[in-house]
């Protein structure tokens, strides 16, 4: 490894890792099981809320959440405000809702807005505090989560956050124009629920925003510093979840890879190819598992950014009330830029990952990993068309510096990276990835 890629090993590093693992329920009609699931974790007219989204409110995987909710004999009430790509407003405004509601359970049926606003609510009207109180250091107090919450079944509608598997909750903290979260096991899901059938209604353009999310989840988590680079925890029990890439993670990163690689181009070409969203939505799961136990980094640290500084770029098939940069495409814009660079950390893991994702690595050698990693994610961000690069949405050269300010904030996701960087590399990497079209490596 080269020198200035080691962790501060000071404390004595790490020797063990820990594998927290999602209940989940896969498969096609699996929502039907929704009732029965919330009665065997609840009781007989239990009080349910159930969150959604204003799009989804009336498309089928709510008309079937509902019926099978009802059938139950459960008591549902549902919230169907979530604000896609929530911010700190909307999540005390769900918050509101939760604490007025007095619910037993919770239950979400969306994509990663709709999980993270749930776990929010839940938390909030749990354990009342201000918002700040929990969210992660150093934008917030990173408040430890008092105690468990009521059960939490999500129901993922999108083939990428993950976030069923997580205990994580993004958000946009409006005053400073950043996304921040709130990370803790106890936010974690008793239950996921994960129906292919319910991505048919997905626009293309969202399948491959999402699926760009499940291929950064798999490769960031793939590519992550080791376990055994992070000083060991004190007290030893309080491993964070950001852990670090480990043999548990390793083996659903590199499958979710092989699924998403084969299946991405499919189901966004086709929102009748079963077959690929299926594939898309298992690797989806594999990949949260992944990054669930071993943190994803830097493109991922860099998207809060890109995200929130959002100026005027219009989503193609997101909601046309407001500008924003979906979240798998604010990730994957950075991702070409950053395995280019820290392939040099582990060239043979890039290497794997431009395998499994279907790339042509014979004759490759270790000097070309990053460029094969990075031309794969390029060949298939062109062939759905996605935006080469930050330009694409917006930024320029007059904006690195804001971007690098608001992304190094991210020491969770920072501190996983392969190497130690600080903000003048973290610049350089956004602008390593303003526009992709030249091919001009940086
Ligand atoms: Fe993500």
């Amino acid at each position: 490894m080269p020198s200035g890629c080691q962790h501060d090993l000071e404390l004595g590093p790490e020797s063990a890792f820990s594998i927290d693992a999602s209940s989940i329920v896969f498969g096609r009609g699996a929502l039907r099981e929704l009732g029965e699931h919330v009665l065997s974790l609840t009781h007989a007219s239990a009080r349910v809320a159930l969150f959604t989204d204003p799009r989804l409110a009336s498309l089928p995987p709510i008309e079937h959440a509902s019926a099978s909710l009802r059938a139950a004999g459960l008591d549902v009430v549902v919230y169907d405000r979530v604000h896609v790509e929530p911010t700190d407003a909307s999540f005390l405004e769900a918050a509101r809702f939760a604490t007025e509601g007095r619910f037993e359970a919770y239950v979400s049926v969306g994509g990663g807005s709709v999980i993270d606003t749930t776990k929010a609510a839940a938390l909030y009207a749990t354990y009342p505090a201000p918002l700040l109180a929990y969210v992660n250091a150093p934008l917030g107090e990173g408040r430890v989560v008092p105690g468990p919450l009521p059960p939490h079944i999500a129901c993922p509608t999108t083939c990428g956050t993950g976030s069923e598997c997580t205990g994580i909750a993004v958000f946009d903290l409006l005053a400073t124009k950043v996304k921040t979260g709130i990370a803790s096991r106890r936010l974690r899901p008793a239950l996921a629920i994960v129906d292919p059938d319910a991505t048919r209604t997905l626009p293309s353009e969202v399948v491959a925003a999402s699926g760009f999310d499940v291929l950064c989840h798999a490769i960031e988590s793939y590519t992550a510093r080791s376990f055994t680079a992070r000083p060991a925890p004190r007290p030893l029990t309080a491993r964070p979840m950001s852990q670090g890439q480990n043999p548990w993670s390793d083996l659903g990163s590199l499958e979710a890879l092989r699924l998403a690689g084969r299946s991405l181009v499919r189901a966004f070409d086709d929102a009748s190819d079963d077959e690929a969203r299926g594939e898309l939505m298992w690797a989806a799961t594999l990949a949260g598992i992944a990054f669930g136990n071993a943190g994803v980094h830097l493109p991922h640290a860099m998207s809060y950014a890109v995200a929130g500084l959002v100026k005027g770029y219009m989503a193609p098939g997101y909601p046309s009330d407001e500008p924003r940069v979906p979240h798998g495409t604010s990730v994957v814009l950075n991702a070409p830029s950053v395995f280019r660079w820290t392939a040099r950390t582990s060239p043979a893991r890039h290497l794997t990952c431009a395998e499994a994702l279907g790339a042509d690595v014979r004759g490759a050698t270790v000097d070309d990993a990053g460029e094969v990693l990075s031309g794969r994610l390029l060949s298939l961000m062109r062939r759905t068309r996605l935006p080469l690069g930050l330009a694409g949405v917006g930024y320029g050269e007059v904006d690195l510096d804001a971007l690098a300010e608001r992304a190094i904030v991210q020491r969770r996701l920072v501190d996983n990276a392969p190497c130690a960087v600080d903000r003048e590399r973290v610049r350089a990497l956004f602008e390593g990835a303003l526009d992709y079209r030249t091919g001009a490596p940086r």
